[in-house]
C-alpha cells in the first residue's frame, strides 16, 4: 500500500515538475507499462504513461507520430492527444521511483467507461466500435513508421508462431480446437498474405475501446485508446481484433459479429474475400490469446487471473457456432454484398428466364389468388403455441373453396404463427426468438398433384421427413445457369413414394413430371400444398434448410434463400408479403390522435396476436404480457371467444328488457361479495362506475364532499378525475376541487409511519379525521370516502392490516359511505383474496369493478347496498345503453366461472409467492431494489438510488431493457420508480422464472453504468 502511494507521489511530482500539471493520481492496469490516469483540481484529466524499463523510444514515437497523425486526418476521431512537457518535448527519459529509467509521456484522458464494463452490448453500440475503427483505418492509411514493422507476438499475419506451442494446453480437445484453428488459418495464409498491409490499430480490444451513456441514455464510443500493438498489416486483421473481443459472452455472437462489421463497411467498405477471412482470423486471435495466457500461467503458476481471463475465449472457442460459410454469408448479407459468389449472375439468370421455365404444376398460376397465413391477417392456430394436427391439415381452408378444390398461393416473407415446434423456437421460453417468416412460395392445390421440374436438374436429396408437422417426403435439385452457376430448389410436403422412384443424382428434365403433392397423412399433417424454395447456396445447410427464418435474421435468409416466384413465372412483388409498417401505424396515430395519448416505450411495440400470458408483434416475436391486467384469464381465451360470437349470433340488446344473462351475471357477481351488498348497475368502464359511485353516495348522504388517497386514479371523466390525485395535481392538471379532501396514502414503505411501527393503520387511519373536519367546515359535508383498496397507481401499495376499517369508521362517523375501487386488485388477483377488502377485513358499502371483468370487453360494474341503490331511486332514471348489455353479460359471466373453473385465483397466489420470493432474493442481491411489496399477482419493485431516493431513471432503464427482453411490465408511482408487476392470471412457472432471470442479469448491467 505504502509503495504504491509512494509511487504515485514520484509519478505526481513527476508530472508536475516536467509538465506544470498538479493531479491527484491513480494507478490503472497496464500488462507491462505503469499507466495513471491524472485528475487535477479543476477538473483537467490526463493519463501519464511510464513505459516498461528498456522500451525501445521508437514505440513510444510511432505512437505519438500515430496518434498526431490521428488528430490531422480525422480530429473527430476519438483518440487522445500528446501533451507535450514544458520544454517542449513530447516523450521525456525519467528515473522511477526505484531508480530505473522509463520513458515518460503523457496523454489527455478521454471520458467514458470501458467497454468491458458497459452494459448493455447493444447492437447500435457496437455498430459504432465498428464504425470508429473503420475511421482508424482509413486515417491511418498513408501512415508510416519504421516499427509498424517489428515482429511481435500480436500481428496476426504471424500467429502462427503458436502452432508449435500448442502442446502447452493440457486438455487434449481444446489442443485439438486450437490445431483445427491453426490448420484453417494456414490455409487461407496466402489469401492473407496478398491483402493490402497498411498501419493498423491492432488491438481494439474491449479495454481500449472507451464509451459513455448512463442509463438510458445512447451509448456512444468515446474513445479508441492505446496505439501500443500498432503494426503494419491487412485491415481485415484490425476488424479480427475487435470482433474477437465483441462476440465474447455475447448472447447473440453472430448478430454482434454482423453489426460491428455493418459498422466498419459503412464507413471503409470490405470485399467480399475480406469478410471471407473475417471468421478464422477471429479465431485465430483467440487461439493466439490463450495460447499465450497458457504459455504465461506457465511461467507465473501463482498468478491464477492468467487463467481466469482466458475463460471467455475457451468458452467461446468450444462453443457449437454456425457453420462458418453461414457466417460470411450473414456478413457478405450485412453488407449488401452478394451473398455468396454468383448470387448476383443466378438471379439475372431467373429474372431474365421468368416466363420460359416449365409451369411447377402443369398450368400458369398467375392469378390464383393468394392467401394470407400472416401473424395479422390470419388466426391459424388458434394457439400460437400449438398446431395440433388437426388444424395443420386444414390451415388455410378459407382460401380453398368449396371442398379444397381451388387452388391458392401462400406469401414468400410472410411471417405467420404456424411454426410451433420446439424447433423453431432460438431460446429457453416461450417468449425466446422464434422463427416465423417463411423463405418460401406456397401452391396449396389437391394431394395428388403432380409436379413439373421448372427446370433441368439433378436430385440433391430426396427424403421422407415423417415426424409430425415436417415435410414427409421433401426433394432437393441442383440446377445450373447457362453460364455454370449452381442454384437450388427444395419441394416439400410431397407423397413419399418420390423415395421409391428417385435417388440422388437423377437427372430430370425439364417439364418432367418428377414428384406429387401428398395428402395430410403423408406430408408432415398439413394440408395439401408444396413449400416452394430457392436457394442460391446450400453450404452450411446442405439438406436441412430452413424453411423459416427469425424476423431479426432476415438479411441473412432472404438473401440466400430470395423469393422463387421467377422460377413459377410469377410477379415477385405478387407473392412478397408486406406486413404493416410499424412506423406507419406510428405516423398515422400521430397524425390522428391527442399528443397525450401515451405510448409504451422508446421503441413502441405494435401487438397483433395474443394467447394466455403472451403477445405476439406483427413479425410474430413473442413477448410475455406481465404487465396486462385487463386480459384477467389470458389474452384470446376461446371461452370468451365463444360466448361472444354466440351472443352475437343471437342478439345484443340493453336492460330495458328483460334477459337471463343479466339477471345471471348479478348473481355470479354477488355469489363472491359480503351479504350486505345485494344491488348492481353495469356500466361501460371503471371511470363510469366511480362516476356513478359518486352520485349514489351524494344521493344517499345529501352531502358533496369527499376524502380520498393521494395519487390515486378512479378514471378519466370530470368526476372522477376531481377524485383522482394522479391526474388533477399532475402537471397541466386541473389541480384540486374545494370539495376533495387528499390524505396521506398509507405507504408503510416512504410514507410517515413506517412498518415498523406497530400503530402505523391506525396512525394513517388519523389523518382523515382533519380531512373530514374540513370537509364540514366547508358545508360540502362529507359523502363519502374512496380509495382504490390497495393503491395501484400511487405505486403498488399494500396498507398495513387495519387501516381501512378504522378509516370506514370515521367516515361513518360523520355521515359518509365508504367506496372499495376493486378495479385493480379485485376477482382473484390477490390470490389469498378475491377481493382487497377482505384482506382488510372491511366491509364497503360500494365495491366498483372494471377492466378484468371484461376481460377486454368494455364492462364496469358497481356493486352497492339495496337502501344505498333506493336513496338513488328516488332520482330520475338510470340507464347506460351499452351497460349491461347482453353481451357484456354473458361475457363477464364466463371471466367470472373461467376465474372458478381455471383455479386461476389459487395460481394467482402460488406464481404470486414464486414471483414475490425470487425478487426478495434479488433485493437482496441488488442495491438498486429498496422494496418488494405484493399480493398475489399485484406485485410492485421500488427501485431506489445509493442514497435512497426515487430512481425513476433506473425504471425507466429497467421497463425498456425487460422490453428489448421480450416482457412487459410497467412502472408507477408519484416519481415512476415502482416497476409494476401485474399479468394475467394464467401466468406459469415458466414466466416467473423469465421475469427473474431477465430483471437480474438487467439488473446487473447497472452496476456496470
Ligand atoms: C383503480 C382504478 N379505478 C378506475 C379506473 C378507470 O377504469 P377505466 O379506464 O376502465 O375507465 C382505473 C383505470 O386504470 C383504475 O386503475
Amino acid at each position: 500500500m505504502t509503495a504504491i502511494r509512494l509511487a504515485e507521489d514520484h509519478w505526481a511530482a513527476v508530472l508536475h515538475d516536467h509538465w506544470g500539471i498538479r493531479a491527484e493520481l491513480s494507478r490503472l492496469d497496464g500488462e507491462y507499462d505503469l499507466n495513471y490516469r491524472a485528475l487535477t483540481p479543476d477538473g483537467q484529466g490526463y493519463i501519464l504513461k511510464a513505459m516498461r524499463p528498456g522500451c525501445v523510444s521508437e514505440l513510444v514515437d510511432m505512437q505519438i507520430a500515430a496518434l498526431a497523425h490521428l488528430q490531422n486526418t480525422d480530429p473527430g476521431l476519438p483518440v487522445p492527444r500528446t501533451v507535450a512537457a514544458s520544454n517542449g518535448e513530447l516523450c521525456l527519459s525519467l528515473q522511477d521511483d526505484t531508480g530505473e529509467d522509463r520513458l515518460v509521456w503523457v496523454q489527455t484522458l478521454l471520458p467514458g467507461r470501458c467497454y468491458a464494463k458497459s452494459a448493455p452490448k447493444s447492437a447500435e453500440l457496437i455498430r459504432e466500435i465498428g464504425a470508429t475503427l473503420a475511421g482508424t483505418t482509413r486515417a491511418l492509411k498513408d501512415f508510416v513508421h519504421p516499427s509498424l514493422e517489428r515482429r511481435f507476438k500480436w500481428d496476426l499475419m504471424t500467429a502462427d508462431w503458436i502452432t508449435d506451442d500448442i502442446t502447452c494446453i493440457a486438455d487434449d480437445s481444446r489442443q485439438q480446437v486450437i490445431a483445427e484453428i491453426c490448420a484453417d488459418f494456414s490455409s487461407l495464409k496466402s489469401q492473407l498474405d496478398a491483402q493490402p498491409r497498411q498501419a493498423i490499430h491492432n488491438d481494439a480490444n474491449d479495454y481500449n475501446i472507451l464509451v459513455t451513456g448512463e442509463l438510458s441514455e445512447p451509448r456512444v464510443v468515446s474513445g479508441l485508446i492505446d496505439l501500443g500493438d500498432m503494426c503494419a498489416a491487412p485491415r481485415i486483421c484490425d476488424l479480427a481484433i475487435a470482433a474477437a473481443y465483441v462476440v465474447l459472452d455475447h448472447p447473440q455472437p453472430q448478430r454482434a459479429l454482423a453489426a460491428l462489421v455493418s459498422g466498419y463497411h459503412a464507413v471503409t467498405p470490405l470485399t467480399e474475400e475480406e469478410l471471407g477471412l473475417l471468421w478464422p482470423l477471429l479465431r485465430m486471435r483467440l487461439a493466439v490469446s490463450v495460447v499465450n495466457s497458457t504459455l504465461e500461467a506457465k511461467e507465473n503458476p501463482d498468478d491464477h487471473y492468467v487463467t481466469i481471463s482466458q475463460e471467455p475465449a475457451w468458452r467461446f472457442l468450444g462453443q457449437p457456432s454456425e457453420h462458418p460459410a453461414l457466417i460470411t454469408a450473414r456478413l457478405r448479407a450485412t453488407c449488401g454484398l452478394t451473398v455468396v459468389d454468383g448470387a448476383d449472375r443466378v438471379l439475372a439468370y431467373l429474372e431474365t428466364h421468368s416466363g420460359d421455365f416449365f409451369p411447377l404444376m402443369g398450368r400458369d398460376l398467375t392469378g390464383f389468388p393468394m392467401g394470407s397465413l400472416s401473424v395479422e391477417e390470419s388466426t391459424w392456430p388458434q394457439n400460437p403455441f400449438d398446431m395440433p394436427l388437426a388444424e395443420a391439415a386444414e390451415v388455410g381452408h378459407e382460401f380453398s373453396g368449396a371442398n379444397g378444390a381451388n387452388w391458392w398461393l401462400g406469401y414468400y416473407r410472410e411471417p405467420r404463427l404456424i411454426y410451433t415446434a420446439p424447433a423453431f423456437r432460438k431460446g429457453e421460453y416461450l417468449a425466446s426468438d422464434r422463427r416465423t417468416v417463411h423463405l418460401a412460395v406456397d401452391v396449396f392445390a389437391p394431394a395428388g398433384q403432380s409436379l413439373h421440374a421448372p427446370l433441368a436438374g439433378e436430385v440433391q436429396v430426396v427424403e421422407d421427413r415423417a415426424n409430425h408437422l415436417d415435410y414427409g417426403g421433401v426433394v432437393i435439385l441442383k440446377h445450373h445457369t447457362d453460364s455454370g452457376d449452381a442454384f437450388y430448389t427444395l419441394y416439400g410436403h410431397l407423397d413419399p413414394e418420390c423415395c421409391t422412384r428417385l435417388s440422388v443424382g437423377d437427372k430430370i428434365a425439364k417439364g418432367a413430371p418428377f414428384c406429387q403433392l401428398g395428402t395430410a397423412d403423408q406430408n408432415g399433417g398439413w394440408a395439401p400444398h408444396v413449400h416452394f424454395q430457392l436457394a442460391l447456396s446450400t453450404e452450411g445447410i446442405e439438406a436441412d434448410w430452413p424453411g423459416v427464418a427469425d424476423p431479426d435474421d432476415l438479411a441473412l435468409w432472404t438473401a440466400l434463400c430470395p423469393n422463387p416466384a421467377p422460377l413459377l413465372n410469377l410477379s415477385a412483388a405478387q407473392v412478397s408479403y408486406q406486413p404493416t409498417d410499424k412506423s406507419t401505424v406510428l405516423a398515422g396515430r400521430r397524425a390522428h390522435f391527442g399528443g397525450n395519448l401515451s405510448l409504451t416505450y422508446r421503441d413502441p411495440v405494435m401487438l397483433l396476436r395474443g394467447w394466455k400470458h403472451h403477445l405476439f408483434d406483427e413479425w410474430g416475436r413473442p413477448y410475455l404480457d406481465a404487465y396486462n391486467n385487463v386480459p384477467h384469464v389470458g389474452h384470446a381465451h376461446p371461452r370468451i371467444q365463444a360466448a361472444a360470437a354466440d351472443q352475437l349470433k343471437r342478439m345484443n340488446s340493453n336492460t330495458r328488457y328483460l334477459h337471463p344473462a343479466q339477471t345471471a351475471f348479478a348473481e355470479k357477481i354477488l355469489s363472491k361479495m359480503p351479504d350486505h351488498l345485494e344491488v348492481c348497475f353495469f356500466v361501460n368502464s371503471g371511470t363510469e362506475a366511480n362516476e356513478l359511485a359518486l352520485r349514489l353516495a351524494r344521493a344517499h348522504t345529501g352531502a358533496k364532499g369527499m376524502v380520498t388517497p393521494d395519487h390515486g386514479y378512479h378514471g378519466n371523466t370530470t368526476g372522477a378525475i376531481d377524485i383522482s390525485a394522479y391526474k388533477f395535481n399532475a402537471k397541466g392538471g386541473v389541480g384540486p376541487s374545494g370539495w376533495v379532501e387528499l390524505v396521506e396514502v398509507a405507504d408503510d414503505y416512504r410514507g410517515t409511519y413506517g412498518r415498523d411501527d406497530p400503530q402505523c393503520a391506525q396512525k394513517y387511519a388519523d389523518l382523515v379525521d382533519p380531512a373530514i373536519a374540513k370537509l364540514q367546515a366547508s358545508g360540502h359535508g362529507v359523502a363519502g370516502f374512496i380509495a382504490e383498496t390497495f393503491p395501484s397507481v400511487g405505486g403498488q401499495i399494500i396498507p398495513p392490516k387495519g387501516y381501512l376499517p378504522a378509516v370506514y369508521e370515521k367516515i361513518r362517523a360523520a355521515g359518509g359511505i365508504c367506496i372499495a375501487d376493486e378495479v385493480q386488485t379485485g376477482l382473484g388477483r390477490l390470490g389469498d383474496y378475491y377481493f382487497g377488502f377482505e384482506h382488510q377485513g372491511a366491509a364497503p358499502d360500494i365495491v366498483v369493478l372494471g377492466k378484468p371483468i371484461g376481460n377486454g370487453h368494455p364492462l364496469g360494474v358497481l356493486v352497492t347496498t339495496r337502501a344505498i341503490a333506493d336513496s338513488f331511486a328516488q332520482g330520475p332514471e338510470f340507464f347506460s345503453t351499452f351497460g349491461g348489455s347482453t353481451l357484456s353479460c354473458r361475457i363477464g359471466t364466463e371471466v367470472l366461472n373461467i376465474v372458478d373453473d381455471e383455479g386461476l385465483q389459487e395460481n394467482a397466489r402460488q406464481r404470486g409467492a414464486d414471483l414475490l420470493n425470487g425478487l426478495r432474493d434479488l433485493q437482496s442481491r441488488h442495491q438498486a431494489i429498496g422494496d418488494v411489496r405484493g399480493m398475489g399477482l399485484f406485485i410492485g419493485v421500488e427501485l431506489i438510488r445509493t442514497d435512497g431516493s426515487e430512481a425513476s431513471e433506473i425504471c425507466a432503464y429497467v421497463k425498456n431493457r425487460m422490453r428489448d427482453h421480450r416482457i412487459l411490465i410497467g412502472s408507477e408511482g408519484p416519481k415512476d420508480n415502482i416497476l409494476k408487476i401485474r399479468p394475467p392470471l394464467t401466468i406459469d412457472a415458466e414466466g416467473i422464472e423469465m421475469i427473474l432471470k431477465t430483471l437480474d442479469s438487467i439488473l446487473s448491467e447497472l452496476s456496470d453504468s
